[in-house]
């Protein structure tokens, strides 16, 4: 037993001498470039900045640089059903509260894995539904249930229905069932919220809190990306409107991102 620890403990140590090597100089608590991507989930433009940033984070050691929030725009209606009036309609709603689910419980990566398999095909398709956001996060290797996100968007209550129907399907050695994804013709993207699927209390209050946020943060557009500055006396912004770019002083391209986020993040070093 004693043995083993050490191995163990050897394996560790080489494991964090090998991160160690890559980033000499960086403590695990270094502090992070904060990163905010304003978007609506049905929006074409925002999926343009989601993909340029697709390609920001696979630039080496970016991901252990930048604190990424993602919020959303709407107008806040308390008589409408999610709280929140979406220019995309309510399955917009619903996609943004699924999105949101997605990044307060899971790893950035795999939220970033999750929301570029909801944007792949024919966008914007079927974004919106559960089982096309269930369906990402498995494929982006998130357990739906134990990573909280189940709960967030289809409530306590399915979970509990949902683990059960696992624990059955590994004491009998069945596959789990996933519902399948709709084709894109069987859903009507207009359709009122009482016709789509429901929506949890943690994901409605998400969404309601995400969009008072974009709201008190001023951001009108979607998409609109931020890098929080101190070298500079603003943030650093960046809009893409109509699939045209804009106010990007700092250029548009992954590589200007990545560029301005190490400038950002040595400079918080100091
Ligand atoms: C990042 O944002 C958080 C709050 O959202 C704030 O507390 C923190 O100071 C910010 N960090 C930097 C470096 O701007």
């Amino acid at each position: 037993m004693f043995k083993l620890v050490l191995a163990l403990a050897a394996s560790v140590a080489s494991v964090a001498s090998a991160v160690a090597q890559q980033e000499p100089y960086m403590p695990l608590d270094a502090p992070r470039v904060n990163v905010s991507l304003f978007v609506m989930s049905r929006c074409p433009d925002a999926r343009i900045c989601e993909t340029v940033f697709e390609e920001v984070l696979k630039q080496d050691h970016i991901l252990s640089k930048i604190d990424l929030a993602i919020d959303y725009l709407g107008h806040i209606d308390e008589a409408a059903p999610y709280g929140v009036e979406c220019m995309h309609g309510d399955l917009e709603c619903a996609g943004n509260a699924h999105q949101l689910c997605v990044r307060a419980h899971a790893p950035l990566d795999k939220f970033y894995a999750t929301l570029s398999c909801m944007n792949y095909a024919n966008f914007p398709g079927v974004i919106g539904t559960t089982a096309l956001t269930r369906k990402c996060a498995d494929t982006a290797g998130i357990d739906w249930w134990r990573s909280g996100i189940g709960a967030c968007i289809e409530g306590k209550e399915a979970e509990r229905a949902g683990r059960l129907a696992e624990r059955e399907a590994w004491l009998t050695g069945t596959e789990i069932k996933i519902p399948n994804v709709l084709a894109e013709e069987e859903i009507d993207e207009w359709a009122d919220a009482d016709a789509l699927d429901p929506l949890a209390e943690e994901g409605r209050k998400r969404l309601v809190d995400s969009v008072k946020y974009t709201i008190k943060e001023g951001v009108t557009k979607s998409c609109t990306i931020r890098i929080a500055s101190t070298l500079k006396h603003s943030p650093r912004e960046c809009i893409v409107d109509g699939g045209v770019w804009k106010g990007c002083d700092d250029g548009h391209a992954a590589s200007d991102f990545a560029r301005v986020i190490k400038q950002e993040w040595a400079n918080l070093q100091k």
